[in-house]
Order: structure tokens, then C-alpha cells, then sequence
């Protein structure tokens, strides 16, 4: 079940409605420091690295990094990204199956994160260009988890990390290569709500450590689903971190950010073909999840009528996959009536395509009293300034 949004919150978004255009991303800041709090909490003495590609908003990731939390980044970018918002790059965990090399001298001019290797090539890759640099290795784990697809990163036949058997030798080879090995890094895969995944990982590294005993660091990554309790889980990774003797380290993005944040909308029209619909400014450029994940949004509507109908929720994209939610109750609404999406504060504003030529969606934060923008609505004339409008060779 989710969790309602607040009651003041809710009326902060009325009044912001008046001078925002939708649709747009708000968050609750009250509800992250709570999030961000429990994790803590429960995590004491382990390091978090928030992953920034949930919502990498600077503002954000200056908050986080002032609660003392670490970065998670998978690109150059979002290392830039990171220090632009003041980490150091001890704070910061580089991932990702793809490094280039002209991304990795760029590390080198403007400072070394910690890496995940994720194959053999990018061990050597890392060991040319950046000798000496602080490095994990990626276990691929092979096993099913139970969520869409597309976020299971830990089946064996994913592209990511190396697999149990092959693991120690790779690990091995690290450090033949002179590099600093610190220990495992593990991402079973995003939105996981079955403690039994959590479980079953750590059958497979009781099994690796047999052959690999002492690690710095076991870095077990996200996934957390809102619906996790991380009190429960948190004793039994403590334990294995320090089987291996190592740190433990998390990287939680979804659990920390998707239940602070919601995506406004207005009705544009109603609509009936074979199906009912409601027309509406926001569909999949703004929000991708639920046509890439098939994601479920619990929709709250900011009016009120005395009727309610059964509606499809439609985008303005020519794609007949461009549907927020289907079957969904509400009252009929009138022309500009606004909905809010929840839980949107994850790999929502984040995952905004410039598809259509649609500008970002502006992004505000709310901390009870005042309205913060975190990102500025997006304008259209800046979409298409990379496009020379005279021939231009390279
Ligand atoms: C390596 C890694 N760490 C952390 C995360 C964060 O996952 P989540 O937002 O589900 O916690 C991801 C997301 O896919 C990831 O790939």
C-alpha cells in the first residue's frame, strides 16, 4: 500500500499550480529526511552511497552528501554531476559495465572515484589508465529475482559483473595488475520487495568466501522496494560483512527518493473510443516507468465531483503505449483539473526524454514552509541549440 501524500504538502502543490507550469515534479523534503533517517538508522556504521541516477538533482545530492551519505554514479557525467555538488572522490563509487577510455583520463584530471570492475577488460582498462586506482570487483551472482526484467541485474545471463566460478581469479589478476582490490561489490537488481532474493545472495558469497576470505569491502548494492523494512534486512548483511571482515557498503536509491516525490498533471480532455481516457500534459516523456517497467503510479486527483468513472490515463505522445495508468477510478474531472502520480521521486524526473521536443519538467522541493525550485522548467528553444541550422562538418 502506498503512502498517502500530506495533507499540507498536497495544499503547498494547489498553491504552486498557480505559477508552475505542468507537468512538474514536487517533493516532499519531510519524507526524504525520513527515508534518508530510517536508512541510518538502520545502516549505522555501514557506508551509504546514495545512487544518483534515482534523482540527481543537485540540490539533492547536496543534501545527501551534507547527511553524510556517499554517491553511487554509473557514467562521467554523474561523477561530475557528483563533485559539482561537493563530494570528494573518496565519496563516490564509479559502476557501470562500460568505461571508456576517454572517460577514465578525464577521472584522471579531475580526480579518482573508487571503481567497480565489471569484466576482465575493464579491470585492464582501469589498470592502464588509472594505476593504483581503488577498485571492486562485480559479482555477478546468477540468480533470479523476483521483478520486472529489465531491472533484474543479477541473472546470469545479464551483461553485468563476473560470475562465482571465474570471480577469485579475476580478483586475483586485480591485483597482479597493481591495483588496490578493497573487496565485492553485488547488485542483485532494482525494486525488490521478496526478502528471500535478499536471502538467497547471501547463500552465494557464503560459498565464494571459502575461496576468497578477507575483503576490505562488500559493497552489496540497492534494490531496496519501498515496501522493504531495512531494520530487517540489515543484521543479517552486517553479518556476512564481517565474515569476510570487511565494510559494509550500500547503494539505495529508490528507497531513499520514489516515495518523497510526485508527478503534476492536468486534464487536457475526456475521451472515449473503445476504452475511456483522460487526456492529459504529462505521458511517457515525463514519466517513462510505466511503459518501460510497466510500473504502477497510484493516482491522486487535486479536485473534486460528484461522479466518478473508470478512466485510462493518456500522455500526448502519438504512441499508443503512451498510458500513465489504466483503470483507474476518479470523479469527472473539468478542463485543467490536476492529478498527482506518487511515488515519482525515483527514476522519474530522472528518466525525462527530450522526445517530442518536450522540454524537462520543472522540480520543487517542499520543506513545510516554502517551495525550493531544484530544477528550472525546461525551455524549448535550448532543445534543439546543438543542431547547426547551416552545413557544418566535424
Ligand atoms: C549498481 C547499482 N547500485 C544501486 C542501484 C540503485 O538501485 P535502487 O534504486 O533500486 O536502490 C542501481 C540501480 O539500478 C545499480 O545499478
Amino acid at each position: 500500500m502506498s503512502n498517502p501524500p500530506a495533507a499540507d504538502f498536497v495544499d503547498a502543490v494547489r498553491d504552486l499550480l498557480k505559477r508552475a507550469p505542468t507537468p512538474f515534479y514536487a517533493y516532499d523534503l519531510r519524507r526524504l529526511e525520513g527515508r534518508v533517517a530510517r536508512y541510518q538508522e538502520a545502516f549505522r556504521g555501514a557506508r551509504i552511497f546514495y545512487a544518483i541516477k534515482a534523482n540527481p538533482r543537485l540540490r539533492l545530492l547536496e543534501r545527501l552528501r551534507s547527511a553524510g551519505l556517499g554517491a553511487e554514479t554509473v557514467s562521467l557525467g554523474e561523477v561530475l554531476r557528483a563533485y559539482a555538488a561537493g563530494y570528494m572522490p573518496d565519496q563516490v563509487v564509479l559502476n557501470g559495465p562500460v568505461k571508456p577510455p576517454a572517460a577514465l583520463r578525464e577521472l584522471a584530471r579531475s580526480g579518482v572515484p573508487v571503481l567497480v570492475a565489471d569484466s576482465p577488460a575493464d579491470l585492464e582498462r582501469i589498470a592502464r589508465i588509472l594505476p593504483g586506482a581503488e577498485v571492486l570487483l562485480r559479482l555477478n551472482p546468477d540468480l533470479p529475482v523476483d521483478t520486472h526484467p529489465h531491472l533484474a541485474t543479477g541473472r546470469g545471463d545479464s551483461q553485468f559483473g563476473v560470475l562465482p566460478g571465474d570471480w577469485p581469479g579475476v580478483f586475483a589478476r586485480g591485483r597482479e595488475l597493481g591495483l588496490e582490490m578493497r573487496g565485492l561489490h553485488l547488485h542483485l537488481g532494482s525494486d525488490l520487495n521478496n526478502p528471500a532474493d535478499f536471502a538467497a545472495r547471501l547463500e552465494v558469497l557464503e560459498r565464494l568466501r571459502a575461496r576468497v576470505r578477507f575483503l576490505a569491502v562488500l559493497d552489496l548494492g540497492g534494490g531496496f522496494g519501498l515496501e522493504m523494512d531495512p531494520a530487517k534486512l540489515a543484521p543479517e548483511m552486517f553479518a556476512l560483512a564481517r565474515r569476510f571482515g570487511a565494510e559494509l557498503w550500500i547503494e539505495p536509491g529508490r528507497a531513499l527518493v520514489a516515495d518523497a516525490g510526485v508527478l503534476v498533471a492536468r486534464v487536457w480532455a475526456e475521451k472515449q473510443t473503445r476504452r475511456r481516457y483522460l487526456l492529459l500534459d504529462a505521458g511517457m516523456t515525463a514519466l517513462l516507468r510505466p511503459l518501460l517497467y510497466g510500473a504502477r503510479h497510484p493516482v491522486v486527483p487535486l479536485y473534486a465531483s460528484e461522479r466518478t468513472a473508470v478512466y485510462d490515463l493518456a500522455g500526448p505522445a502519438c504512441e499508443s503505449g503512451d498510458v500513465l495508468a489504466r483503470e483507474v477510478e476518479l470523479p469527472v474531472p473539468r478542463e485543467g483539473d490536476a492529478l498527482l502520480f506518487l511515488r515519482a521521486g525515483a527514476y522519474g524526473g530522472a528518466m525525462h526524454l527530450n522526445y517530442l521536443d518536450h522540454p524537462p519538467p520543472g522540480e520543487y522541493a517542499w520543506d513545510g514552509a516554502r517551495w525550493e525550485v531544484w530544477r528550472r522548467p525546461g525551455r524549448l528553444p535550448p532543445l534543439w541549440e546543438d543542431e547547426p541550422d547551416q552545413p557544418e562538418y566535424p
